[in-house]
């Protein structure tokens, strides 16, 4: 069933789980988005990105996802990711996402804070909740590169005081957090967290959850991660399907073949699922 972001996301704080918000660009991701949360009985975000709503077409991509969402056994929102567009923002609210990423992560403080107060404002006007970014997360979120995790990380001080002049209903922190591949052992700043948990009391969030260890996801779960953003490995198992099978075959039988893939990514989803509910029974 659709349900709104904000309600799924603090019944997720408050019970000390996360939930996975993961990208979709096709009727195929987004089956293997919602086969496995049925099959966990968990809740789950459908994020759309604006590179894939620019890629599929809003409307057609949004109503691939609300329709799945509103057909779901389990409690599903539609959320649009990283988003600098205020237009954008407006135009998928009236298609009745209830969740929205503002990103001004690239723009000086002040900067990003007047973005995030329009995106909060046109939020609120259709009953909706925000998410907005404070630090610069590597990497691009429709590509699949290896980065190091160098980037400007987010200030506790300065993340406290966004949130008040913001009024955001989440925070997605850089802290050492990459898009895409992490070069090496991904290693994040727990201390940098927990500072930033004892000074913010909204869900926090971290994108590019891809290729971060089990350990590492229940550690960052225990400080207040509540949200966590997939899609490179989402992809990584999608071609990987396609590949294999292709070489394999030669097989062009297109049900059999993307349904194959679509398997192969309810894995991936269902074992991300698993590690995010942090031993919780999660209810649908
Ligand atoms: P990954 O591609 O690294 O999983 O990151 C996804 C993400 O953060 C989308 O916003």
């Amino acid at each position: 069933m659709l349900t709104p972001w904000n309600a799924l996301l603090r019944r997720a704080q408050e019970r000390g789980y996360a939930l996975g918000a993961f990208n979709t660009y096709n009727l195929e991701i987004t089956q293997a988005i919602l086969r496995a949360a049925e099959a966990k009985h968990a809740p789950v975000l459908i994020a759309t990105g604006s590179g894939a709503l620019k890629y599929a077409g809003s409307e057609a991509l949004a109503s691939i996802a609300l329709g799945h969402a509103r057909a779901a056994t389990t409690s599903v929102a539609v959320h649009l990711d990283h988003c600098t567009s205020i237009e954008e923002i407006v135009a998928c609210l009236r298609l009745g996402y209830t969740g929205v990423m503002v990103d001004g992560s690239a723009l000086p403080f002040g900067e990003n804070v007047d973005l995030t107060r329009r995106a909060v404002q046109a939020a609120r006007a259709y009953g909706a909740s925000i998410e907005a970014e404070l630090g610069a997360i590597v990497g691009d979120e429709d590509r699949a590169r290896t980065h190091e995790t160098n980037a400007a990380m987010t200030d506790p001080a300065q993340a406290e005081e966004f949130v008040r002049a913001t009024g955001v209903d989440a925070l997605a922190v850089a802290v050492g957090n990459v898009h895409g591949f992490y070069r090496g052992e991904p290693r994040l700043d727990f201390d940098r967290l927990r500072e930033i948990r004892a000074l913010v009391d909204v869900p926090l969030v971290l994108h590019g959850a891809s290729g971060l260890p089990p350990e590492t996801i229940k550690q960052a779960i225990v400080l207040g991660v509540c949200k966590f953003n997939v899609n490179t490995e989402i992809r990584v198992a999608l071609f990987d399907s396609l590949r294999a099978q292709l070489l394999e075959s030669g097989d062009y039988d297109l049900p059999k073949v993307f349904g194959t893939a679509v398997t192969a990514m309810q894995r991936v989803i269902e074992e991300k699922i698993e590690v995010f509910a942090h031993g919780q029974i999660l209810a649908p």
